[in-house]
């Protein structure tokens, strides 16, 4: 059906919901698990942060908020451009890092076949997506070896226009698209997706005559999937971008109250929040879904740049911040769940669990006469994940473990959209909860300073000094 997310019955049918019932003592036991008192004790704290966030955005300073809005046209004209130009391309290459890379990563991982780039009838007439996000030599020259860069369009992304990875990635492959196909064909393979008025890449955009979509100046890159950064990618693949954005209008309209208990995404601020502050710091966001597994990253990024701070609002040191974890189930049930059962209490596990999978596929019934195998057979491996997600999960309940489920009717652009803005905005409460700037990222400053004083950036002298006079390593300790 088009345009089903117009419809008031589909869109209820498709909410995501939030299930904290093993966050509660009644579940997990006392020693580890909260009281709906404990909930309560925050609401005046979370009223007043829902003031502040609703000043924030009346000021123009919560961009994130206003996408679902503001993003109606420009969703529109980026479609409009994709479907004119997709079918030129049989590649389309993401150059960016981070906020300007792990959303691609995730809407495609979430939304298209999972062999996609590999089967040509999944396209649809769509490009392959490659999203390389590093600057690992290896990785970068194999895909520039592979793509026929006559057929090829590269997306480069960069919010502040200057990030050196990024425009690494970006002066390669504009030299390789030069010495390929000469000058001229530089604005035929490039576009650019940036601030409208500040950095370096708006300046080489308009010199090149390089179409050009623009990210608002309000909007943090993590916080940026749903403008062009992560539109523009998710147009070219097919993915339908205004039922990303209908989603996340949905779920706005969802969170819009105070009310701790009407509102998922402040919900679960507050009790991931009393989690950590009662030694249990470690976030794991475990889908079982593998389509969801890039979410999981893009929200790992989002968790740990917003909430990981040195200082608080009035500038007093607090060195805070849960520290986000991506697991996948049913992987990762050999490899991590022996630690999240067992191991310190130091953790709180967020499933992702999917009602309705996009295939049906029977286990094979063969070996009747084999204990301990025939039994799976005439399952559906529909059957056999979402039992493990619900066997994990009460496995982890019995042994007091905190825990609580999203829960998906089904992974498509309308629940994906609900999801991103779902968290976007429990890490806007969070940090009301923790008193601190979200919205900056002072800690990845330093590194960046060093590495440009390295490779010889104007004006960055003084870092490569102090870089060359850095202590001396102690052989002994190199084994
Ligand atoms: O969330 C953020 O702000 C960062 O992760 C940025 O997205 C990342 O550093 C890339 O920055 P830029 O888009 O300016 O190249």
């Amino acid at each position: 059906m088009s345009n089903q997310y117009q419809d008031a019955e589909w869109k209820e049918s498709m909410r995501i919901r939030l299930d904290v019932n093993n966050m509660f003592e009644d579940k997990i036991g006392a020693e580890h698990g909260y009281t709906k008192e404990d909930v309560d004790a925050l609401q005046e704290k979370v009223t007043k942060g829902h003031q502040a966030i609703k000043e924030a955005k009346e000021a123009g300073e919560l961009g994130f908020m206003e996408l679902p809005e503001t993003h109606k046209e420009i969703a529109k004209e980026i479609k409009e451009f994709a479907e004119a130009n997709r079918e030129k391309y049989d590649n389309f290459v993401v150059l960016g890092i981070g906020g300007s890379a792990l959303g691609n990563i995730a809407v495609q991982t979430a939304l298209n076949d999972p062999y996609y780039n590999l089967k040509k009838e999944a396209r649809n007439g769509c490009p392959r997506l490659f999203v390389p996000d590093n600057v690992d030599p290896t990785r970068l020259k194999s895909l520039l070896d592979e793509l026929d860069l006559e057929k090829t369009m590269f997306n480069v992304i960069s919010k502040s226009g200057t990030t050196a990875e990024t425009m690494s990635q970006f002066l390669t492959a504009q030299a390789a698209v030069v010495e390929d196909l000469g000058e001229d064909a530089v604005s035929d393979h490039f576009i650019a997706t940036t601030s409208k008025d500040s950095g370096k890449l708006i300046k080489i955009a308009k010199e090149e005559a390089i179409k050009t979509f623009y990210i608002p100046d309000n909007v943090g890159g993590r916080f940026s999937v749903l403008t062009p950064v992560g539109l523009v990618s998710s147009a070219f693949v097919g993915v339908d971008i205004e039922e990303l954005l209908a989603g996340a209008e949905y779920m706005a309209q969802v969170c819009d109250t105070d009310d701790l208990w009407a509102n998922p995404a402040y919900l679960n601020a507050v009790l991931q929040y009393l989690a950590d502050q009662d030694g249990k710091p470690m976030s794991v966001m475990m889908p079982y879904n593998h389509a969801l597994k890039d979410v999981a990253d893009w929200y790992r990024q989002l968790w740990a740049e917003s909430l990981g701070k040195e200082v608080d609002r009035e500038g007093n040191v607090v060195n805070v911040g849960p520290t986000p974890i991506k697991a996948l189930g049913a992987t990762d049930q050999h490899s991590q769940a022996q630690l999240y059962m067992e191991g310190p209490y130091d953790k709180v596990v967020t499933f992702l669990e999917v009602e309705n999978f996009k295939e049906e596929l029977e286990i094979g019934s063969g070996y009747e006469d084999i204990e301990g195998v025939s039994y799976l057979g005439n399952h559906t491996f529909n059957k056999l994940i979402t039992t493990e997600k619900k066997a994990t999960e009460l496995a982890l309940t019995k042994q007091n473990r905190l825990n609580c489920t999203v829960i998906f009717p089904e992974v498509n652009a309308f629940t994906l959209g609900q999801f991103f803005y779902l968290f976007e905005l429990q890490t806007a409460m969070s940090g009301e909860l923790y008193n601190i700037n979200a919205f900056n990222q002072p800690g990845v400053e330093l590194g960046k300073k060093y590495a440009y004083g390295v490779l010889g950036r104007e004006g960055f002298a003084e870092m490569k000094e102090e870089f060359d006079s850095r202590p001396a390593k102690d052989d002994s300790l190199i084994l």
